[in-house]
């Protein structure tokens, strides 16, 4: 994949106010990027100076190798897919799809048509044409929303919060379509979103933003297992933390853990650079286990007792606590067949692995 996209040292000011702070990144062509992060964080913002809704105050955008400096919105071969409210409800679905073409005076009606019913089929709403577009339900509507856009080919396609008005199950089922849609055509989305489980099952790449800047870029694994800070692996998903001592650096790294004792971990499960002293350990829920009556670990385990209990069902999250830490540990538990589900106050095993935990500064 070549570089579609970058970006070199870009900030933004808002009269005082510093929107985008030195904001460094590629995007390659073909690629699903997703910028994450908390509300008013400035995703928006660096999704319209990439659309060329919004100049920069500093830095360098370019696209397909050239800058694009004064270059306005509609000369740029990028396309922007808002929230459904977008499209128009007193229009048919293939007058809405078509109205990105209305002034291109290469294609003959029947191609305009055509192209319509192509952009329809893609999104899966072959025979909708003649629809009134009010007359949708939320995720049709989102769907026209973007045939509309895909209709006039851009390289780039930029999301800004594309399903967030949709409901759970509605949105799960979109998010999948996205990506086949994206991996069917080819073209490179970059999608905003605040909601890190959509990131993470969506992209290839994610930059997690905070105040302005990019805290994390990596693809998802990577920002999951092994996240740079202390602010990143709290935006993604759940983390446990505890207080932590530093003492000795190398190939290998050897850290008193509060409730843990001391431990060894690899270079890797740190972030590079980090150095003796305090620091935090991270443990994702799913990497402890409780023990139950009859099973056996080969692990490390740690007595406990149950604080909270929370059912989802096909998981129950423990609150379990140990001795020497104030806060407790959430522990993600499948409930297998035999499996009980525990009351507040039992006495548990915990398991635990050095293998999962994540130094951070
Ligand atoms: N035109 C503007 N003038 C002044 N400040 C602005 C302007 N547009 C955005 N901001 C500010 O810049 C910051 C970033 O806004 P932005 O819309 O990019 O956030 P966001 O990450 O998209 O948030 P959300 O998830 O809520 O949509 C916010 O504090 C916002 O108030
Ligand atoms: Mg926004």
């Amino acid at each position: 994949m070549t570089d579609l996209i970058s970006l070199t040292n870009v900030n933004k000011y808002y009269g005082d106010y510093h929107a985008l702070r030195n904001i460094d990144l590629t995007i390659k062509t073909g690629e699903f990027f997703s910028l994450l992060g908390p509300s008013g964080c400035g995703k928006t913002t660096l999704l319209r100076t990439i659309a060329g809704f919004e100049g920069v105050s500093e830095g360098v955008v370019m696209i397909g190798g050239k800058n694009m400096a004064g270059v306005p919105a509609n000369m740029r071969p990028t396309n922007m897919v808002f929230q459904s409210y977008a499209i128009f409800p007193h229009l048919t679905v293939a007058e809405n799809v078509a109205f990105g073409l209305r002034k291109n005076k290469q294609m003959d009606k029947l191609q305009k048509s055509e192209a319509v019913d192509q952009a329809l089929e893609m999104v899966g709403l072959k025979g909708f044409g003649d629809r009134q577009a009010h007359a949708l339900s939320g995720g049709q509507r989102q769907r026209v929303a973007l045939a509309r856009a895909l209709i006039l080919k851009p390289k780039v396609l930029l999301l800004d919060e594309p399903l967030s008005a949709l409901d759970k199950k509605m949105r799960e089922q979109m998010q999948v379509e996205l990506m086949r849609l994206q991996r069917h055509v080819g073209i490179t989305f970059i999608l905003v979103t605040h909601d890190q489980e959509e990131a993470l099952v969506m992209s290839d790449r994610i930059a997690v933003m905070f105040d302005g800047e990019i805290g994390q870029m990596d693809d998802p694994e990577t920002l999951y297992r092994r996240p740079n800070s202390r602010r990143v692996a709290e935006f993604i998903g759940k983390m446990n933390f505890l207080d932590a001592d530093v003492k000795s650096v190398s190939d290998q790294i050897t850290v008193d853990v509060a409730g843990l004792g001391t431990c060894t971990v690899n270079a890797e499960q740190a972030p590079s650079g980090i150095d003796t002293g305090k620091a935090a350990v991270g443990i994702r829920p799913e990497t402890l286990a409780i023990l139950f009556d009859g099973e056996k670990t080969e692990r490390e385990t740690i007595a406990g007792v149950v604080d909270e209990v929370v059912y989802y069902g096909d998981m129950t999250y423990y609150d379990v606590r140990i001795a020497g830490v104030d806060n407790t540990l959430n522990i993600a538990m499948k409930n297998l067949i035999g499996r009980p589900v525990l009351d507040v106050g039992a006495q548990t095993t915990v398991v635990w692995d050095a293998r999962s935990l994540v130094l951070l500064p």
